[in-house]
């Protein structure tokens, strides 16, 4: 074709998806936008909030840009507006709901198709979510929210010529996604690209998997059907791998024969924890009866940078996020334990704001403020050690096999710190003469998210092996080494970018060819 024609081509096609349609002749004039990072979001400080908190100037500046930002990458609004997230029935007449509560994994609501135009999902993905029930700590029954990301084909694995290309269900990736938030509206399921996007869950429905992922209890619904608050119980990660699995076998009777009974565990940080968490569940003598329904379909674990050892790495963040569910689990916990009182005043903020990570930077790390964590005496209180040893994972029987992925570089989970709970590991399988396989992929020079990126053909590789029914390449405890290819210097080690949402025509100008 001619250049000319081509261009000509372009710009109209352009046109049309600006206009918001694609049919001929129409012509709806739109205006081109320039669009801001917090664009959907006027927030601000109330001055009795900037002075019970003692925030500087610029400590204000950071909080608002963090809370526009952060609610303008909400999906319809996020939990407290989307109809979906109520638990007595709303939303639109696709979703069903049931009531059955008094026991874990069952089907409160399905939404079979979420209208995507508010998300930043690939195309050709679709999205589907559920509320169900899941269990905190102590063993209560609480609801949750979990979203499934649909392939546009199912990858087809032990195919015969016969049924090649035919495939009935989807193979399942039970995703466990990194620290998203601690309160409602940080649920994945709600947040325009899932929270992680492209370093996984886009990956996965894009190659051909089915996606299942809980957005882990006290994120997505945050009270109970009393009323009652469900605080995030951070980082005790065998808790969020009950919530996946119950999630799992709620979405297996909401979207019966689509899902495979084959599936394989995956999660990144606080979800390396839990995918971990989640191969140690299945490996406890409960499980038995607890999930005789889903055991058997169990592929393995990949825990990516996992949280193993919960206070180590970045405490000043870890503390306030784990106080914020203590109370309830150790009821004598008093927060002048661990903070000052400025530390009070910021997490009472923190709680009225909803905020997560970004916001607890500029909270908790605050250059311009006094401490806000008691320095000398935090880890002098036993909760440190009782808490540890209620979430962390490791040095435990696990059903394998288990691949731990960890960059040399990662600051938030620290290369030393997941060595030793390997090496500890390891060292607990062969004196309790357990044979599991482990392998440690020590990748030099990448960083925390990152890792994910570089290490991406390895980790879908060792999926599809495990779907395949191959075994390992090595067994038992081992570990490989993987470098850069070409010289460390040449990469970019950390993106600088992330997807923005251009579903209002007057930013589609901002998607390449706009259809
Ligand atoms: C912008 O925010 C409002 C209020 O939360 C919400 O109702 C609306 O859906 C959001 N708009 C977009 C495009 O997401
Ligand atoms: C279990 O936890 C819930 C909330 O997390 C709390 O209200 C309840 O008192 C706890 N029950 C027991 C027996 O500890
Ligand atoms: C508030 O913060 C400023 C700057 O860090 C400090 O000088 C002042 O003492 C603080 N006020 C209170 C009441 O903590
Ligand atoms: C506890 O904190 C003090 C003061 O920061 C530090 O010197 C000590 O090494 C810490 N101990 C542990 C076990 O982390
Ligand atoms: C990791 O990479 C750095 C920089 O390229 C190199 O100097 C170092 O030898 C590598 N470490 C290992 C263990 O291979
Ligand atoms: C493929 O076949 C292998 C070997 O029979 C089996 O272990 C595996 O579960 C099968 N995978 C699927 C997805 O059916």
């Amino acid at each position: 074709m001619h250049k000319n024609a081509l261009s000509s081509l372009a710009l109209c096609v352009a046109a049309a998806a600006a206009a918001g349609t694609l049919a001929q002749g129409q012509t709806t004039t739109i205006t081109n936008k320039i669009q801001s990072a917090g664009f959907n979001s006027t927030f601000t400080l109330s001055a009795a909030q900037i002075k019970a908190a003692n925030l500087s100037t610029s400590a204000v500046a950071n909080l608002e840009a963090a809370v526009r930002f952060d609610q303008s990458q909400l999906a319809n609004g996020g939990t407290y507006e989307d109809a979906f997230y109520t638990l007595s029935g709303g939303g639109s007449s696709k979703e069903t709901t049931t009531t059955t509560t008094t026991e874990p994994g069952k089907l409160l609501k399905v939404q079979r198709v979420t209208d995507p135009k508010s998300f930043t999902l690939p195309a050709n993905t679709a999205l589907s979510r559920i509320l169900y029930t899941t269990t905190n700590l102590n063993g209560t029954v609480i609801p949750n929210s979990a979203y499934v990301l649909w392939p546009f084909q199912p990858r087809v694995f032990n195919a015969t010529a016969a049924d090649e290309g035919k495939a009935t269900s989807a193979p399942v990736v039970l995703w466990s996604r990194g620290t998203a938030g601690f309160f409602g509206p940080a649920a994945p399921s709600t947040n325009r690209g899932l929270w992680y996007a492209n370093a996984a869950p886009f990956t996965l429905a894009l190659d051909g998997y089915a996606v299942v992922a809980s957005d882990f209890a006290g994120l997505g619904i945050d009270k109970s059907w009393d009323g009652s608050d469900i605080p995030h119980q951070y980082l005790a990660s065998r808790v969020s791998a009950r919530d996946g699995l119950y999630a799992l076998r709620a979405a297996k009777e909401a979207f019966a024969g689509l899902l495979s009974d084959e599936f394989v565990s995956f999660g990144h940080s606080q979800g390396g924890g839990v995918a971990w968490g989640v191969a140690e569940v299945l490996a406890e003598k409960e499980s038995e009866s607890n999930f005789a329904d889903l055991k058997t379909g169990y592929r393995g674990s990949i825990a990516g940078s996992p949280t193993t050892d919960l206070f180590t790495g970045t405490p000043y963040l870890i503390l306030p996020f784990v106080s914020l569910g203590l109370k309830g689990i150790f009821p004598s916990f008093d927060l002048t334990e661990w903070f000052t009182s400025l530390g009070i005043a910021r997490l009472n903020l923190f709680r009225e704001i909803r905020g997560g990570i970004a916001e607890a930077q500029s909270l908790f790390l605050d250059p311009t403020s006094g401490p806000v964590i008691k320095e000398d005496s935090w880890n002098q209180t036993w909760y440190v050690d009782a808490y540890s040893r209620l979430g962390n994972v490791g040095s435990r029987p696990f059903l394998g096999p288990l691949l731990v992925i960890q960059g040399t570089a990662d600051v938030y989970i620290p290369y030393p710190v997941t060595t030793k709970t390997v090496t500890d590991t390891c060292q607990f399988l062969e004196s309790e003469k357990i044979s599991a396989d482990l392998e440690y992929l020590v990748v030099n020079g990448t960083m925390h998210v990152p890792t994910l990126d570089a290490t991406r053909p390895i980790w879908l590789k060792w999926i599809a092996d495990r779907f395949e029914g191959r075994p390992v390449e090595r067994s038992g405890c081992v570990t490989t080494n993987l470098e850069s290819w070409l010289p460390l210097e040449n990469y970019i080690l950390t993106s600088d970018s992330y997807l923005q949402f251009a579903g209002e025509p007057e930013y589609s100008y901002e998607t390449p060819l706009g259809i």
